[in-house]
């Protein structure tokens, strides 16, 4: 079932790329080596892809394959030390720590497994705070964070603390942050990580939307092939290498599996049968 996949065909590779020509993302031969003194780890050993826009790709991989390790420089919170990236067309690996602050600030948005919320905050204020740091002016602010809160279905929710809000919702405030400076690309490490199964699929159906509907470029780290399932394109790494790139067939749509899924209450509901021993089937 797989074979089919573990090439890119050329009309699958057209499709990808839309015939479309500067990819949003260039690695050329990255290394990341992390010197500790005594020893050198080498993170990433001549990593070379390609993301062209509208793409939704999914980086997987082992414990300690490089995931976080690649995030980083796409990121540009981390430089390689020996390769080069095109970021927009634009080389970035030998940027200084301000400039690349500023790309980040511009192009990029993040979304980590650890909602990394300010609890004192309100959902509104938290998505805010990058247009603070962009120089956006005071009432641009606010209405840029309520269209992004709008964009994951929590407008109504602006004013709760993290605190007042499930899990998912948490996230789905950190995706509204991460969009709220219209970056050309999400980076998502872990996003599903911290989530049960059905709030992943729902978050990963806000994914779908903003890619499919919004064009927006996804790149997320997620160590659950279901969730991978999800994406367009699979990237997985083993060793500091990319190992396989292929895309996705039979891509599954959120919507229709959580359409499929039991409810919370229906599954409360079946529970709380069980328990009470009715072995007649509640319907
Ligand atoms: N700051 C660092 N200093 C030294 N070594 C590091 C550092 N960050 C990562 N490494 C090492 O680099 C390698 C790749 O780590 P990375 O965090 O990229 O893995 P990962 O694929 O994200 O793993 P996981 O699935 O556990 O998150 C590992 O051997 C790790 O120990
Ligand atoms: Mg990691």
């Amino acid at each position: 079932m797989m074979n089919m996949a573990e090439q890119i065909l050329p009309a699958a590779e057209m499709e990808r790329t839309g015939g479309k020509g500067e990819p949003v993302i260039r690695l050329e031969n990255v290394y990341k080596t992390y010197d500790l003194g005594e020893i050198q780890v080498q993170a990433l050993r001549g990593v070379s892809l390609e993301v062209m826009a509208g793409e939704f790709v999914a980086v997987m991989g082992p414990s300690g394959s490089g995931k976080s390790t690649v995030m980083n420089i796409l990121g540009c919170l981390d430089r390689p030390t020996k390769g080069r990236y095109f970021l927009d067309g634009v080389d970035v690996s030998g940027m200084s720590k301000d400039e690349l602050a500023r790309i980040r600030n511009k192009k990029l948005g993040f979304v980590f497994q650890q909602f990394n919320l300010l609890s004192r905050t309100s959902a509104l204020e938290n998505v805010e705070l990058p247009t603070v740091y962009a120089g956006i002016k005071p009432e641009e602010r606010t209405r840029r964070a309520m269209e992004s809160l709008r964009r994951v279905g929590l407008a109504d929710r602006a004013g709760h603390h993290p605190s007042q809000l499930s899990g998912g919702q948490q996230q789905r405030v950190a995706i509204a942050r991460g969009l709220v400076n219209q970056p050309a690309i999400l980076l998502a490490d872990e996003p599903t990580g911290n989530l049960d199964s059905r709030t992943s699929i729902e978050i990963m159906e806000i994914l779908q939307t903003l890619n499919e509907e919004q064009g927006l470029t996804i790149v997320l780290v997620t160590h659950e092939p279901d969730i991978a399932q999800f994406t367009k394109r699979n990237l997985e790494f083993r060793d500091g290498k990319l190992k396989r790139d292929r895309l996705v067939e039979e891509r599954l749509n959120a919507r229709e599996v959580l359409k499929a899924m039991p409810t919370a209450e229906e599954e409360a509901a079946e529970d709380a049968g069980a328990a009470g021993g009715a072995g007649t089937g509640a319907g």
